[in-house]
């Protein structure tokens, strides 16, 4: 296995996954995690990620340097570069890049380690991701110089005897040519066996959740989506009928969905006991007059976890239920917390992650809290879960209230309802549903002029939204035949009393983000 050592990068997760990529079991650990934890027999390799920081700053994530003697080789990635060569090297061995700062899409000369790191790349140009502002001026003792920025910055160093590897640039963003090879050949290195799959994954969760739970009883949200029905499944093959899952309906799913995700569990799932509660007059009771995007985000995470602790002390009257299992993802955790102490904003408060209530009762399992989607219908197929569940489009927690603009009213949820199913029926019936990540409408706040028969009309206008993705982290826009986009907008706007003009969002994330709030 390998071992990022996290020193606060966003990107620190991309790390895991691309090294997960290569079947092989990675763990990401805090940078004070003591050398002692670090000397397991099954460890490979470190690899050190980047962070916000100067080595210089005070209270920069400095690890120990006894790091570097375990003996397994160590790959740094940017700040893990130069805190290589800080502690390696000596405190003149990095400095402030002044006025030659990268940042973006940066060329890098490639001139030695194409028998190691840079294996299967030739020597000479290619673009990378950077984002740093100081530079390694002086490598330590050993090292030799491996790449060069189109700056004239040091790029990448290499200790052939002590197998110490170092990189500037970001191997694991999709905008380094080659990243995927690099980390890839990192993996070679460290004479990684490639044999972790998705089934070992599954095994060692199920030990894991049943080491915590021991005897006591869990519940877990299941709302049919992916995430939270293939959690439930593992939760169900770990504790049997000591998790009991809850299908809450919020008020604010898809129209007909409570009853249709009920259908599928009991057809797919009979041994698994899923219970239903109706909360969805309690929800909108909540929702009424909010309409702040992050405050309704709130009032969802902390209803629901008010929902599954009445839930939980109405089962706890004849067992001891102390834990609540949820499918959050690393993209929603990744987009609700800022890195500890870094510099990004939160960008939404998914509502399981950053909209959960500071107190609560139950502890939370979250066995995928660190997968990407793609790698979730990996485990789904694994588990045996047909493709009508693991190949639905993400539906988010706080469901159609984020994609009303401005207050929710049972009305608005309800021509919301209506206009997404025709949209969605339309995308299956014409064969795209498997080609597009996520579909959705939004009902907007504005109203525009239009004419029926012969009379004026001032009702909603409404967005349709479809994008591709890999893992929801990025996204572009799926472009329909010509046809078709003015055909379900003739549909919805004659069938859907409140909405009277229909337009589709071409904007790719980033800029924008795949919900509208
Ligand atoms: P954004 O809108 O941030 O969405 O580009 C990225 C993906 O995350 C989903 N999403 C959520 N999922 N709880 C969830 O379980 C949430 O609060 C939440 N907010 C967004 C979104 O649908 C998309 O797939």
């Amino acid at each position: 296995m390998i071992i990022v050592l996290d020193c606060g990068s966003q990107y620190n997760q991309n790390i895991a996954r691309r090294v997960r990529e290569n079947r092989v079991f990675t763990e990401i650990r805090p940078y004070t995690t003591p050398v002692g934890e670090l000397r397991r027999p099954d460890l490979e390799g470190i690899i050190i990620s980047g962070g916000p920081w100067s080595v210089y700053d005070e209270g920069s994530p400095l690890y120990p340097k006894k790091v570097f003697d375990i003996g397994v080789p160590v790959l740094g990635i940017c700040y893990g570069m130069q805190s290589m060569a800080y502690l390696l090297g000596g405190k003149d061995a990095v400095e402030p890049a002044e006025g030659r700062r990268e940042y973006g899409p940066m060329e890098v000369i490639i001139t030695s380690g194409t028998d190691s790191i840079f294996k299967g790349i030739a020597k000479g140009s290619i673009q990378t991701w950077m984002s740093h502002g100081d530079v390694v001026k002086g490598m330590p003792d050993g090292f030799k110089v491996a790449a060069t920025s189109g700056t004239g910055h040091l790029s990448a160093m290499i200790d052939p005897h002590r197998r110490l590897y170092a990189v500037q640039f970001h191997p694991e963003v999709d905008n380094t040519e080659h990243g995927r090879d690099i980390l890839a050949n990192f993996v070679d290195i460290c004479g990684c066996a490639r044999d972790w799959t998705s089934g070992n994954f599954i095994e060692e969760k199920i030990r894991e959740v049943r080491e915590r739970v021991g005897d006591a009883h869990a519940i877990g949200g299941i709302s049919g989506g992916v995430d939270s029905t293939t959690a439930s499944t593992l939760m169900h093959k770990a504790l049997g009928s000591r998790y009991h899952p809850i299908l809450v309906d919020n008020g604010v799913l898809r129209k007909g969905e409570a009853r249709e995700v009920l259908g599928y569990l009991g057809r797919h799932f009979p041994k698994m006991d899923v219970a239903y509660v109706d909360a969805g007059e309690l929800f909108l009771a909540r929702l009424a007059g909010v309409t702040d995007p992050e405050e309704k985000r709130k009032i969802i995470g902390g209803t629901f976890i008010e929902v599954f602790e009445r839930e939980a002390r109405r089962i706890g009257m004849e067992v001891p239920i102390r834990y609540l299992m949820q499918g959050t993802l690393y993209p929603d955790v990744i987009e609700s917390v800022p890195a500890y102490g870094g510099p990004q904003d939160t960008i939404k408060s998914h509502h399981n992650v950053g909209g959960l209530p500071e107190r609560m009762d139950l502890e939370l399992i979250e066995p995928f809290r660190e997968l990407f989607k793609d790698e979730v219908r990996e485990v789904a197929k694994e588990l045996g879960i047909p493709k009508e569940i693991y190949g639905r489009h993400p539906f988010p927690g706080p469901g159609l209230a984020i994609r009303i603009i401005g207050e929710v009213t049972p009305e608005k949820v309800a021509i919301l309802q209506e206009a997404d199913r025709r949209f969605i029926t339309a995308i299956r019936e014409h064969g795209h549903y498997d080609r597009i990540w996520q579909a959705l409408t939004v009902l907007t706040d504005s109203k525009s002029v239009g004419v029926m028969g012969d009379a004026r009309t001032h009702e909603y206008a409404a967005v349709l939204r479809a994008v591709t993705s890999r893992d929801g982290m990025t996204a572009d826009v799926y472009e329909f035949p010509p046809r078709f986009l003015r055909d379900v907008t003739v549909d919805i706007v004659n069938s859907v009393r409140g909405i009277n003009r229909v337009t589709y969002d071409c904007t790719p994330k980033p800029p924008g983000t795949i919900e509208w709030e």
